[in-house]
């Protein structure tokens, strides 16, 4: 499975274990969600007006377009969030 991202420089710290949709996944700690999720996948959901898939736009909080859900119920941007341990995002199966 390859990612819309790709990490230019390896980065050192601890590796993160989180889930998307179930399947494990690993980032670093300091990796913000987007991040995390677009090393593995192509996109963060569906869009909820259209056909489409999203996977954020302006990377910096401002546009919205970076919405996950996580398996707790829990609604994030992930572009300003940073990945936790054991988090479980649900993306419905988008991007894979
Ligand atoms: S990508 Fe624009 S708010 Fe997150």
């Amino acid at each position: 499975m390859s990612g819309l991202f790709q990490r230019l420089a390896p980065r050192s710290g601890p590796a993160v274990p989180f889930t998307i949709d179930g399947v494990p996944a690993e980032a670093r700690a300091g990796d913000l969600l987007i991040g995390a999720i677009l090393l593995h996948r192509r996109a963060l959901r569906r869009f909820e007006f259209g056909p489409g898939e999203r996977a954020g736009y302006c990377l910096m909080g401002a546009c919205q377009d970076c919405w996950v859900t996580l398996a707790d119920g829990r609604r994030l941007r992930a572009c300003t969030t940073l990945v936790e341990p054991g988090m479980a995002v649900v993306t419905g199966g988008v991007g894979e």
